[in-house]
Order: C-alpha cells, then structure tokens, then sequence
C-alpha cells in the first residue's frame, strides 16, 4: 500500500509518500481501505519528534480516518455490530495516513447519515477528545457555562457545536477577529480575540463577575493562572494540551475557597476499553445530532495524501478553521 511515512523528525518535508505492507488486522480488530484521513495537531508535534506512537502501535503518523471494512476479526465485528463493506470512521493510535489501517472493531464508528467520507474522517479524533474532557471529566452541565480556548481549532469547532446542542452557554478565545467571527456563527454566544482583549476581563464582564464552569484548555503554561481567575464556584479547568508550556504558577488559595478543579487527559494511549466507552456514548447521544444536522463537520482543506507536508505547513500557519482532511 501506499502510506505517508516520517523519513525523519523535523519540519514539513519529512512527511513522504512511501509504499509499504498492507496492515493486518489482529484479535478485536477491523481492516479498513482508507479513503481519507483527519490530520490533527498531535499529528504535527509526532512529526516534530515529541509525540512517538504508543508501544506496539504503528508509526505512520494519522490518528483518524474513514472508509470500508475489507477483512477483520469475525466474533469482534459481530459484537460490535460491523460486517466486511461498511463504511465506517474509526479512532486509531497511530497508521492513520494509509491507504489501509487497522482499527479495534469497538472504536468504528458508522458514517453517519449525509455525510462524504471526507467529513467522516474529520471526526473521530476531536468528538472522542471532547466528549471524554468536557462530559466524563469536567462534568458539563446544560445551562452552564464553557470557555473554549482555541475556539476556530479542530477541537474547537467541535466544542462549540456540542456544548450548543447540549445546552451550554460558550465562550471562546481565538487569535484573529475573522476567527472569532466563525466561531461566532458556529453558535457560540461570545468570541474573544486573546491578541487584542484580555480574556480575564472579558469573561467576568460577560458573565457579570460570576465566571465560567468549565475551561476547555489546549494552551497551559501562563493560561492557568489566568483561567483559575475565571472560574465560578466549583469551576473545572480541563487542559488537553501545553501550547503555552508546561509550568504554571497559580493562586491555590482560589482553588480551594472557590472549590476549584485543575484536570487534564491525553486519548492517545488509553486503553481500547476507554475508548470503546466513548464510542458507545457519541454513537447513542451525539451521532443522531450529526444526522439531523444540528453538528456539521467543518473542513478548511482537503488534500490529495501525497500533499501531507503541505497539510501540515497549512496547520502550522494557524490560518485555519476547522480541520484539514487528506484524500486517497
Ligand atoms: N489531550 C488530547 O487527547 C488531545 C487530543 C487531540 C488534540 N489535542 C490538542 O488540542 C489542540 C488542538 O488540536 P487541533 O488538532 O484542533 O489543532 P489545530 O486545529 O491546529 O488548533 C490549534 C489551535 O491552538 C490555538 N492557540 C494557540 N495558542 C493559543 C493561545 N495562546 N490562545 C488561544 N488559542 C491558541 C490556535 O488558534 P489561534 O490561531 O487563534 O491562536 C489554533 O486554533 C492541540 O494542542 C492538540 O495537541 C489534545
């Protein structure tokens, strides 16, 4: 098969078209003839050398992708209700920029209703990474209150538009005024330009001094600090990733007169089990809001795979919205 590999750590152009043995699916798992594949963050500090696949994992790059089931564990697709010839989205550790991938058959999901394959394979990774923050960690309520750092991010779109459906009123930071204005019109209810406001005044101005319930943080460093000044009373910051740096002072004695919750996870090397959790719990309650419209996917470019290296030269701009798609 053809597949991008990483002919070295560094910048864009270690990503290269190679050909390779086709994968083989093991116990549990599904083959799958890849049609396209999710490029994500985590994909690019990978390349850089920071980010190395969990063990037994493959190293091909790609965390995401969708397509059709060609072979596979019979008993394991039984159980989770897949046959050879479905089109199915899937979450991978790894292998994803292939034209073939193996997947546990409990982390397919069905491409939902309406939907290319392209869009498909733009979901797993952020629905799998936002559920598990935002409703089993953090606890998001309807009614409360979400401050989504990132808001025109992969993750961020994502974000937004389940924390709406669900209920919650959203907040959001991003880096340009056409940024926030797209978030904007993916149903958040405010949008903060962090390069020209200070998001700690915004917030408190927004919500009346209150503050928010939950932080949704991929920055870190000398964001927490900052962040634990915007809580309200029992308010959880849940960092999924360290843009800003990974020391942060803050002011402990708010944590604990304000009831405060500092959390954080990472999907990639948790357990099939874990994951398989979460499958069930987006097929149930966020899949039905795929298919009737009120989550669309957002897709800023696909490229033909051969292009990787000018996918990720496209990530690293931060011109962005939405996600970024390769096509075989
Ligand atoms: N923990 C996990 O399991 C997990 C899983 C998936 C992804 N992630 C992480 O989540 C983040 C988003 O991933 P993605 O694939 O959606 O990437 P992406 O689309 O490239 O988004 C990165 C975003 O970071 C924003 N950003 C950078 N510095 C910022 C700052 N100081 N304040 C506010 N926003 C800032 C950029 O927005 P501006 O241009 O507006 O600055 C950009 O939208 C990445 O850091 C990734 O590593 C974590």
């Amino acid at each position: 098969m053809q597949a991008i590999a990483l002919a070295g750590f560094g910048g864009p152009e270690v990503l290269q078209l190679t050909t390779c043995p086709d994968p083989v699916a093991g116990p549990g798992q599904v083959l799958i003839r890849v049609a396209a594949s999710g490029v994500n963050r985590p994909d690019v500090v990978q390349r850089q050398g920071h980010y190395p696949a969990p063990p037994g994992e493959s190293e091909l790059p790609g965390l995401e992708v969708a397509g059709e089931i060609v072979a596979g564990d019979a008993e394991a697709m039984q159980q989770a209700g897949l046959a050879i010839g479905d089109q199915v989205c899937a979450l991978v550790a790894g292998g994803g920029y292939a034209q073939f991938c193996v997947a546990p058959a409990v982390q397919c999901l069905p491409v939902p209703a309406g939907l290319s394959l392209v869009e498909a394979a733009s979901l797993p990774e952020t629905f799998y990474t936002v559920w598990s923050n935002l409703y089993d960690r953090a606890g998001l309520q309807p009614g409360e209150t979400l401050l989504v750092q990132g808001g025109s991010s992969g993750i961020g779109v994502t974000a937004i538009q389940l924390a709406k459906a669900r209920g919650s009123r959203i907040i959001v930071t991003a880096g340009s005024d056409a940024k926030c204005q797209a978030c904007l019109d993916l149903g958040a209810d405010h949008a903060i330009n962090y390069k020209t406001q200070d998001f700690v005044e915004e917030v408190r101005a927004i919500t009346g001094g209150k503050g928010v319930d939950v932080v949704l943080d991929m920055v870190a460093g000398d964001y927490v600090a900052r962040e634990v000044k915007c809580l309200a009373e029992d308010g959880r910051i849940v960092i999924i990733a360290v843009q800003g740096g990974t020391r942060s002072e803050f002011h402990a004695g708010l944590v604990l007169t304000r009831r405060l919750s500092i959390m954080g996870s990472t999907l990639r090397k948790q357990p099939v089990a874990f994951k398989a959790a979460i499958a069930q719990q987006l097929r149930a309650q966020v899949w039905p809001l795929i298919e009737n419209g009120s989550i669309k996917p957002v897709i800023h470019a696909v490229f033909p795979a051969a292009e990787a290296a000018q996918a990720h030269a496209l990530m690293e701009s931060n011109q962005h919205i939405g996600k970024i798609v390769l096509s075989w």
